[in-house]
């Protein structure tokens, strides 16, 4: 007797995702939250089902890497749940942590002026989220572990808020949604796709207060995201 995978597969109705192991965690491959055959990581299928309060309710319990035990609260977002624009960053600092929102220190007042010269607002329209959902100590670079442990809960997020386009504000976000390791230099003016939804990518709002001459390139390239909006969603961009 054939498994209904075999069969599936016969019929060239084969899921388009895979599992695999990456530093341990098994993930789907490409594009599904939940698979069948009883073959997907059962926290991600959990996850995938969970709706807005219940995912943001998990967030705050979730023990599945070692930031748990340093965080001072969970940052799972914040903004619009039916939001056309989704600004995804690296993860919390130390601001973030103590208060529970993404970017609320220096670089998150850079963020909502860019939002302001797009007549922009954080809750208006616009939901803003990060890889992880808790503060790496010290602020370091999240461990690819802590990304993957995190993922499911990103994933879920853009899968409910189905935003008309995302931007990704630097490397560690572009690099996660787009699952490719490249500078943010490489992926700028290009519209990428992270499962059918329009994605731009240019730099972190933390990097321009290091860098302010480069504030021009990313001022092009949310003008760039705005025409890109306007263009494959003319509906929402004005909304
Ligand atoms: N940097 C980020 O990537 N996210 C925040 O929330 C704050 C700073």
């Amino acid at each position: 007797m054939p498994t209904r995978a075999e069969v599936l597969r016969e019929l060239g109705l084969a899921p388009s995702w895979r599992l695999r192991a990456r530093n341990g965690v098994m993930q789907a491959a490409d594009a599904g939250d939940a698979g069948n055959d009883g073959d997907v990581d059962p926290r991600r299928a959990r996850i995938a089902s969970l709706a807005f309060d219940a995912l943001v309710d998990d967030i705050a319990q979730c023990r599945a890497c070692g930031l748990c035990g340093t965080r001072r609260r969970t940052v799972p977002g914040v903004g619009a749940p039916d939001a056309a624009w989704m600004f995804v960053g690296e993860a919390p600092g130390a601001d973030e942590d103590a208060q529970g929102e993404p970017f609320v220190g220096a670089a998150g007042q850079l963020l909502d002026n860019m939002l302001a010269a797009l007549d922009l607002a954080r809750g208006n329209d616009v939901f803003i989220a990060n890889v992880l959902k808790c503060r790496p100590p010290n602020n370091r670079t999240p461990e690819p572990l802590e990304v993957d442990a995190c993922r499911p809960y990103l994933d879920r997020q853009i899968a409910l808020i189905a935003p008309a386009l995302i931007v990704a504000l630097g490397k560690s976000a572009a690099c996660t949604l787009l699952d490719v390791d490249a500078s943010v230099a490489s992926l700028r003016h290009r519209i990428h796709r992270y499962r059918g939804t329009p994605l731009i990518v240019t730099y972190h709002p933390a990097y321009l207060l290091r860098t302010p001459l480069d504030k021009a390139k990313v001022w092009e390239d949310l003008l760039f995201a705005r025409r890109t909006l306007r263009e494959i969603t003319p509906a929402r961009a004005e909304s």
